[in-house]
């Protein structure tokens, strides 16, 4: 599949490593392509990849990532041009810039803004529960790292649980897109476990099932 990724900071280059293991070919969408920031990941991933600019990478793929922080995100995403049907993942959390907590939450999520700013756009919320450290290696101890995800569209939900099982965590569906409003504070405590309560970044959520 082709998959665009909108910047390749450290969530965009985690899961482009793991979807081109497995075959997809990645566009990353960055304002400046030839940047030399790049060219580690260039080396890394060879022909999996290509940088293109973000509106280009987005026309090119049927399922777009937007990897931005937070505050940058409403104009990387009005940067992208029609996203009509297009599968869209977000995996921002709208941050404080001090980290201390969320921007937007309780009756309105981020997912749901970009969803009201793409209203043709098909926005699934997944890879947002977890540090990037954890999406390069989603196993710990042997058991697969959980990834929520929730979105409206029941076909693109498919497509997306699909995505997240290739990056090897396992899925874990979560409803349409207001749900978001669950996974962005889940985010919160994965963040505050980290830095704050002493867990440090080397841990993932799991699923202990009992049938
Ligand atoms: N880091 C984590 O562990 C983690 C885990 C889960 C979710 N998240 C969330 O995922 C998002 C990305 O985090 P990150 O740590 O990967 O950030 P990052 O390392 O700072 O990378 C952000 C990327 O976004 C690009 N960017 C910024 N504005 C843009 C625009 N208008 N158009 C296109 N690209 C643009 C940046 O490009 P330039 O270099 O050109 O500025 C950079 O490549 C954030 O919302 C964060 O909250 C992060």
């Amino acid at each position: 599949m082709d998959i665009a990724i909108i910047g390749a900071g450290n969530v965009g280059a985690a899961l482009a490593k793991g979807w081109a293991k497995k075959g997809h070919t990645i566009f990353f969408g960055v304002r400046n392509p030839g940047d030399s920031k790049y060219q580690a990941l260039k080396g890394q991933l060879g022909s999996g990849a290509k940088f293109v600019q973000p509106s280009e990478a987005a026309r090119t793929a049927n399922v777009v990532v937007l990897a931005t922080p937070w505050p940058q995100t409403e104009a990387a995403v009005k940067s992208l041009g029609a996203l009509s049907g297009k599968i869209v993942i977000d995996a921002t959390n709208p941050l404080k810039s001090d980290l201390s907590g969320l921007t937007h939450g309780y009756t309105t999520s981020a997912a749901e803004l970009i969803q009201s700013w793409i209203p043709d756009a098909k926005v699934i919320k997944a890879f947002n529960t977890v540090g990037a450290n954890i999406m390069e290696k989603p196993e710990v101890k042997g058991y697969k790292a959980m990834m929520y995800f929730c979105g409206n569209d029941a076909e693109a939900r498919q497509t997306v649980k699909k995505l997240i099982s290739d990056i090897g965590f396992e899925p874990i569906e979560a409803g349409d897109l207001t749900q978001a409003r669950l996974l962005e504070p889940l985010a919160m405590l994965w963040i505050k476990s980290a830095y704050v309560f002493g867990l440090g970044r080397d841990f993932a959520f799991g699923l202990l099932k009992a049938s």
